[in-house]
């Protein structure tokens, strides 16, 4: 390669890292994050009151109107400016509390008490609005240019699930950009340093179904693969008997969805065949901001208690509230987080706030363990470009299609039956993958 194109390309990878973190309104990144349906907030959360949700860096409100349809319209009255956010709920929609203008889900102001009867102003009156669907306990948004049309929402498999119950939780908020996290969804590899700094210990109920031949946290194969839905890494484990493996996969799907299974994400050591499914999506509140939308998947036969049964009391994934971990705390730590080893999503919140708001991801020196950091980069950089110039970035389908299917995999499989492709694995419908007895019977 000559030297101006070695700079030539050097240049447009600056570029292009310094664009990807970036949620706003034109901001490449933020343009092609807009062509995606989101999370708003849980169904059963939003009540009688409008509440105030920052979305891609624009300040918007949330309602239901008289009939319990929900809207998503600019916070900032059109009038004068007063936030919406102390409106009041209307027979014909969200009514400014400052001189009663009252706009509908659709952002047309319906009412302007205090101008003269007839008045033809209100027609002149478009607000700021986003198109909302409600589906699986979820409101969800298109912020993208297409508002009158948007493309369908994709439904994420696991939220459609009936063979189990579906457990939804939102609330946890970050102060970093949104990237720290998905990132390290694509790094299976921290798991096997940094959860590990604190042995973790097989329940005693599941020991008995723990694959005690496997001694190594480290799997024998780490490989990441795109799929039509993004991408996923598949460890692989060797196990006592060489005709079994034993696999787990992570998978990412556009733009924010994560998904795992097994008790701990899948995580050593456990090395049973329980796979509650669970993940989570993102609300992306702006460049240093997100919210945390967590999902689980139980069914009849999984295991529901946890691997640290005594700091955290729920089996739901999330942080404990102390943000204490499970090691003996110092009196001279002084860090903002002290003690902080022991817990999983507390050492993942942990070291993805250290790399700082916006991650310098310039200064970076990758290694081959980042093969799935440069995959999900290379897959966010097509859609950019595919968004930039005129066409639709990756998941984002026209056609009516009704299930987004995510796989994932926690448990033995036979080697002769192991293919390692953007192909499904095995998936844990059918009761597959739950623990058994030798006689077939549910254990957990
Ligand atoms: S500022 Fe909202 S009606 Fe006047
Ligand atoms: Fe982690």
């Amino acid at each position: 390669m000559t030297t101006s194109k070695t700079n030539s390309t050097a240049k447009s990878r600056l570029k292009f890292l310094q664009e990807l973190p970036r949620t706003g309104p034109g901001t490449t990144a933020g343009e092609m994050l807009r062509r995606y349906w989101h999370p708003v907030y849980l169904s059963r959360e939003l009540k009688e009151l409008p509440v105030s949700v920052r979305m891609l860096c624009e300040d918007l409100v949330l309602f239901r109107d008289a009939k319990g349809n929900p809207g998503l319209i600019g916070a900032q009255c059109s009038h004068r400016g007063a936030s919406l956010e102390y409106g009041q709920i209307r027979e014909k929609g969200l009514m400014c509390s400052y001189h009663g203008w009252t706009y509908d889900v659709r952002g047309r102001c319906v009412d302007m008490p205090l101008e003269p009867p007839g008045t033809k102003h209100k027609e002149k009156i478009r607000h700021l609005w986003y198109p909302v669907v409600e589906w699986a306990g979820v409101i969800w948004t298109y912020m993208g240019p297409d508002k009158e049309s948007p493309p369908p929402l994709p439904k994420i498999d696991v939220l459609a699930r009936s063979d189990g119950e579906v457990h939804l939780k939102q609330g946890d908020i970050r102060n970093y950009n949104y990237l720290n996290w998905m990132e390290n969804f694509a790094d299976m590899g921290h798991a096997f340093a940094l959860h590990s700094l604190v042995p973790m210990e097989v329940p005693e109920e599941l020991k008995p179904f723990n694959d005690a031949a496997i001694r190594s946290w480290v799997p024998s194969r780490l490989d990441f693969l795109e799929t039509d839905y993004g991408m996923k890494t598949v460890a692989v484990w060797d196990t006592g008997d060489p005709g079994m493996k034993f696999v787990n996969a992570w998978s990412i799907a556009m733009p924010t969805h994560w998904r795992f299974s097994g008790v701990n994400a899948g995580l050593p050591p456990d090395f049973t065949d329980d796979r509650r499914e669970a993940g989570g999506m993102l609300r992306i509140i702006d460049d240093t901001h997100f919210e945390i939308f967590r999902y689980t998947l139980v069914r009849k036969g999984n295991f529901t208690g946890n691997f640290i049964p005594k700091k955290m009391a729920t089996a739901d994934r999330g942080l404990p509230q102390t943000l204490e971990g499970t090691v003996e705390k110092k009196d001279y730590d002084k860090r903002r987080y002290s003690a902080w080893e022991g817990i999983a999503p507390l050492e993942d919140l942990v070291l993805q706030e250290s790399q700082g708001k916006i991650a310098d991801r310039a200064a970076e020196h990758l290694a081959t363990s980042d093969r799935g950091v440069i995959l999900l980069r290379k897959i966010l950089r097509k859609a950019m470009e595919d968004v930039d110039s005129g066409k639709q970035p990756k998941r984002v389908w026209r056609e009516k299609k009704e299930m987004v299917e995510v796989d994932t995999f926690h448990g033995h499989i036979k080697a002769s039956e192991l293919e390692i492709s953007s192909k499904n694995l095995p998936s844990s419908l059918n009761g597959r993958g739950l623990i058994r007895d030798s006689a077939g019977n549910l254990i957990y």
